[in-house]
This record gives structure tokens, C-alpha cells and sequence, in this order.
């Protein structure tokens, strides 16, 4: 049993009828588009706001209808996965790059779903390198100033080349080990100018996390 299918499909159950809905990115999150694809093929009627170009081709390759966020104050419900989750439900996002608009559209959500498999799961957030997004202007300087708050950071490459994301910006993949406080670091990372968004989504925003397991249960956090 895929452990991130499962957890995908059972946060699709979430969804009704009428419904506006996230799609988040990855592999994970493709399963839920997937499974939402289906049940649109059955009748469901939604309308969805992909966070990257990549599931955006997914959702329209399943039928799923989508929209412009920017016509919409808010979204019923976003399913998306994650790099880690920790035990009182803080994420570290932006593995696949698109933590931007991951985020955009998780915090303007009623409910925000993430779902993983127990891999993800960890004490401490940090061991997975954080994603910060970072305007290609001055991008050393931002960097630099980034280490000053105690990581390893690098800009990430693809194919020999910078990673660009859909925003056209860069990401600094920030490695700090253990992250004792994330609300403190994520207010320091967004001090810095240059920086447009940090990859820790925090607990209040994040209001269920559902893990699959191998052996195929499904455990609530
Ligand atoms: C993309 C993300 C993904 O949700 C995260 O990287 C998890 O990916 P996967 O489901 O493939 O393990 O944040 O920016």
C-alpha cells in the first residue's frame, strides 16, 4: 500500500460538493488531485486553485475546473503535502519549490489538510533543508544575511542551473539542523529584505494532518 496515496485519498473525503478547493504540489498532493479528478468524473461539482504550473497541467488533465484565485476571497478546503510535520503540527514545505503559493493559498483556506506519509514525520524541524524564496536581485547578500541566523545555505540548483520558481524567483535551501522555536526563525527570515516567503507553515494555520502508514492505517494528528 503507498502510504501518501492513502493519506491523499482519505483527506479527499473532506471535499463536498459546491466546494472551492487548493491543490498543493508534489507527490503526494498528486495523488489527492488525482482522486479529486475521479470523483469529479462521478459528478462532483468544484472549482480548484492550483499552487504551481505542474498541478495546475494535473487538475486539467482530470477535469478539474479551475480558477483565478485572485476572484475569490477564500478557499473551502487545500490538500497538500509536506517535507516534515512535527508534533504540534508545524510543517517545513517547499521541497518541489512552490512554497509560495502553497502558502498563499493554505493561510487563505478554512481548512488546510496535509497529507503525508511517516517519513515526514520528525521531533524537531530542520534535518530537511528550509526553503526560503528569494528575489534574484542582491541574491548573495540575502543569502549571507540568511547564515547569519545560523544555517548552511545555498541557492538551489537544477540541471547546472539556479532553480527558477512560477514566481520567476529563487530558493535558498536553508540548513540550520534543529529549528527549537519556528515562530521566532520565521519572523527573523522575513525581516530580510529579499526575502519573500519562508517554507515553515505554522500550527494554527495548519488544521489537520493525516499520515499514512505502510501497513495501511491512517493516523490523525
Ligand atoms: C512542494 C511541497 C511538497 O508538498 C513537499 O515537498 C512534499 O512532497 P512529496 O509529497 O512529493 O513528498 O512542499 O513545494
Amino acid at each position: 500500500m503507498d502510504a501518501k496515496k492513502l493519506a491523499a485519498e482519505s483527506a479527499v473525503e473532506y471535499v463536498e460538493d459546491g466546494m472551492t478547493v487548493g491543490l498543493g504540489t508534489g507527490s503526494t498532493a498528486s495523488w489527492a488531485i488525482k482522486a479529486l479528478g475521479e470523483k469529479v468524473k462521478a459528478g462532483l461539482h468544484i472549482q480548484a486553485v492550483a499552487s504551481s504550473v505542474a498541478s495546475e497541467d494535473l487538475a486539467k488533465q482530470y477535469g478539474i475546473q479551475l480558477t483565478d484565485f485572485s476572484e475569490l476571497s477564500r478557499i473551502d478546503v487545500t490538500i497538500d503535502g509536506a517535507d516534515e510535520v512535527d508534533a504540534q503540527c508545524n510543517l517545513i514545505k517547499g521541497g518541489g519549490g512552490a512554497l509560495l503559493r502553497e502558502k498563499i493559498i493554505a493561510y487563505n483556506s478554512s481548512q488546510f489538510i496535509v497529507v503525508v506519509d511517516e517519513s515526514k514525520l520528525v521531533r524537531t524541524l530542520g534535518k530537511f533543508p528550509l526553503p526560503v524564496e528569494i528575489v534574484p536581485f542582491a541574491a548573495e547578500l540575502t543569502l549571507k544575511q540568511l547564515k547569519n541566523l545560523g544555517c548552511e545555505t545555498s541557492i538551489r540548483q537544477k540541471d547546472g542551473k539556479n532553480f527558477v520558481t512560477d514566481n520567476g524567483n529563487l530558493i535558498a535551501d536553508c540548513f540550520f539542523n534543529q529549528i527549537e522555536v519556528p515562530e521566532l526563525l520565521n519572523n527573523s527570515i522575513l525581516l530580510i529584505p529579499g526575502v519573500v516567503e519562508s517554507g515553515l507553515f505554522l500550527h494554527p494555520k495548519v488544521h489537520r494532518v493525516i499520515v499514512g502508514y505502510a501497513d495501511g492505517t491512517l493516523h490523525l494528528l
